[in-house]
């Protein structure tokens, strides 16, 4: 089905919108004259941020609203305020991600969910539930999952189902953390894609290479770690590049009807680990995911 909407009448909303690859899939599409809702937590890094888009842009179109992805109450309120605000949504990116690597211990939220899995994948599994309605009034309408191409280092890891916070193992692992909840990202993308065929939204999955990280932001890590990023930075490309990724998948019209894929940096279709491909498995996350949101 071909858009009838031009690119200039569509909204999206990108979480993580005030920086890395977030902040600058927002300049590339307020510069296409997208209306964009940028969601950030921080309402001083999400103001400078909007600014800046703004001001790069020359798109006044360009909205700041508040969530922390990591409480469901949170969410509620910010899908709640977002209806109120608009009345159409074309594209929802879910980028926003904590990969805390200064975490020594499994940190519970509000609603007493491990703090990694609650924002990479109870929160945009909740805010993409909850905006599905408003989804499949904006046909074509697309939704866009990220997860991690250093998941191709864990091709036998599978989800937790017994462990989910990450209370059992002998120690604590953020990383550990950090890839289950990416691997929860692209099984809830197969098992949406499935839920919205026939609908007109799309659900596909971005796996992000090694992508440069602003170091300032990283906080408290330990020095070997900071070393360690900085390496990695040798071998990472630019936010701005990947986000012409992420643009291409939000926007381009020959993707139209393509649903349940994972893509590359490059914009190839490539494939996921075998327990990301278990339909059962898959099935057992959307239940347990959504009991885990109130979602029944
Ligand atoms: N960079 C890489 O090498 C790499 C590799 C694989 C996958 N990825 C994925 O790519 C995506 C973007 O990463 P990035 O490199 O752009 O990282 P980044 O520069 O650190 O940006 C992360 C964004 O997520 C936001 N965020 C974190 N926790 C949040 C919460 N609880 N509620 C709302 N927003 C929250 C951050 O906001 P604050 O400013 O408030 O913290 C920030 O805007 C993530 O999904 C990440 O997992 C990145």
């Amino acid at each position: 089905m071909q858009s009838s909407t031009s690119l200039s009448e569509k909204i999206c909303i990108v979480t993580g919108a005030n920086a890395g690859i977030g902040k600058a899939t927002a300049l590339s599409l307020a510069r296409m004259g997208l209306t964009v809702v940028m969601v950030c937590r921080d309402p001083s890094r999400g103001k400078s941020s909007q600014e800046e888009v703004i001001a790069k842009s020359g798109n006044s179109a360009v909205d700041l609203m508040l969530t922390d992805l990591s409480s469901q109450q949170s969410i509620r309120h910010f899908v709640e305020a977002f209806k109120v605000k608009y009345q159409r949504l074309h594209i929802l990116i879910n980028n926003a991600a904590n990969f805390d690597l200064s975490l020594k211990e499994p940190t519970l939220t509000e609603e007493g969910v491990e703090l990694i899995f609650a924002t990479n994948h109870l929160g945009p599994f909740l805010m993409t539930n909850l905006l599905l309605d408003i989804l499949k009034t904006s046909t074509p309408a697309r939704i866009l999952n990220v997860a991690s191409k250093g998941l191709v280092a864990h091709p036998r890891l599978a989800i937790e189902f017994d462990d989910l916070n990450q209370t059992k193992r002998k120690r604590y692992s953020p990383s550990h953390a950090y890839y289950h909840s990416k691997l929860a990202q692209v099984m809830f993308t197969y098992t949406l894609a499935q839920k919205l065929q026939g609908t007109g939204v799309t659900a596909n999955c971005i796996r992000v290479p090694a992508v440069a990280v602003d170091i300032g932001r990283l906080g408290n890590v330990p020095r070997i770690l900071l070393s360690l990023y900085r390496l990695k930075m040798r071998f990472s490309i630019t936010p701005e590049d990947m986000s012409k990724t992420y643009t291409y998948l939000a926007t381009a019209p020959e993707l139209e009807g393509i649903s349940g894929k994972q893509f590359d940096e490059h914009h190839n279709e490539v494939d996921s680990s075998k327990p990301s491909r278990d339909e059962v498995a898959q099935q057992r996350l959307w239940q347990v995911s959504a009991q885990l949101t109130g979602l029944m």
